[in-house]
């Protein structure tokens, strides 16, 4: 089986990869910043190629390369960041937008035609997305694609730099489970094909935090993984093995725009958030990135 990831050097996806070349079938093609210098536990284990989400000509490139090796059984979208102060993509979008949804957006449309017959597709979204879940990071307000990708045309832009940059996470979430929606509902035409998001819990210990300042990520690395309880709290070693379940179990197949989340240490189907149910919003947001890139709709 030959798996396509990208967020495999860290954190939950670190947990996944291990997981996954552990399996007697599993070829590993990970799409990383630095192929150099690759986690120990990964060395000489997978095929490095490079991959920067944060520049779509990367993305291409990668998509170019991981299709060149032969058909791939599935995609893993896991890389995300989470920014404490504006950035910009190579393309002078703004970044988490860029690299958590616009990047992965491209890298499914790209790779969708190359999974083989019953394949999957799988992004790696966040409880973040919903506001009902109360997860303590600012909840989206729209999905707006170009006021999401130019910051500076959104009238309701948070002011404080730390709140716009964990809102505008969370609407990239949202973007993820929304693009996993309409990707099963335009891909009729591959009905073989189980197209599923992710949502891993509140996962303290990972990288997740970097942007913040040594102190926090120093927090969220070392004393929220021992403090923090709940049922959607999970570790990367727990979520990890889920994410790596629903690329591999037979108990997932066939699944199409549905979204599991991690409660109570294991996988459960959630209802999505009532934006990311609403199937006009969902073809607004996969036309408007399209046109973003300047790809077709
Ligand atoms: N931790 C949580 O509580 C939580 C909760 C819900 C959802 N999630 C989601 O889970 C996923 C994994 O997050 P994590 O918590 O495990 O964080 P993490 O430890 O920081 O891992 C993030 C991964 O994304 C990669 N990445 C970031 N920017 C990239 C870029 N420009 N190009 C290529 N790769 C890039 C990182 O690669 P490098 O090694 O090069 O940095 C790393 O492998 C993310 O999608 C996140 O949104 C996390």
């Amino acid at each position: 089986m030959r798996i396509v990831m990208t967020g495999a050097t860290s954190g939950i996806g670190l947990a996944a990869a291990k997981t996954l070349i552990a399996m007697p079938d599993v070829s590993l093609i990970i799409g990383v910043r630095q192929p150099s210098a690759l986690p120990v536990a990964l060395a000489g284990r997978v095929k490095a190629l490079p991959l920067d989400l944060a520049d779509l000509a990367s993305v291409d490139h990668f998509a170019d390369e991981a299709i060149a090796l032969g058909p791939i059984d599935v995609l893993i979208g896991n890389a995300g960041i989470q920014l404490n102060a504006p950035q910009r993509s190579a393309q002078g979008f703004e970044l988490t937008f860029a690299t958590n949804h616009l990047a992965h957006y491209l890298l499914a449309r790209r790779v969708a035609d190359h999974i083989s017959p019953s394949g999957r597709i799988i992004l790696t979204s966040s409880g973040t997305h919903d506001p009902a879940e109360e997860t303590g990071i600012p909840a989206p307000r729209h999905a707006n694609a170009e006021r999401l990708a130019y910051p500076e045309r959104d009238p309701e832009l948070d002011k404080a730099a730390g709140v716009a940059g964990r809102r505008a996470y969370s609407t990239s979430k949202l973007c993820n489970l929304m693009t996993i929606r309409e990707l099963a509902h335009r891909r009729s035409d591959r009905p073989d094909l189980t197209i599923l998001a992710f949502d891993p819990g509140f996962v303290p210990g990972t990288g997740l935090a970097r942007s913040y300042g040594p102190l926090i990520n120093w927090l969220f690395r070392n004393v929220l993984p021992v403090v923090i309880r709940g049922s959607h709290v999970s570790t990367a070693p727990l979520s990890g093995r889920a994410l790596a379940a629903l690329a591999t179990d037979p108990v997932y197949a066939g699944g199409r725009g549905l979204y599991w989340s991690m409660e109570k240490g294991r996988a459960i189907e959630r209802k999505p958030s009532t934006l990311a149910r609403d199937d006009a919003a969902c073809a607004a947001l996969w036309n408007d990135s399209a046109a973003l890139i300047g790809l077709a709709a």
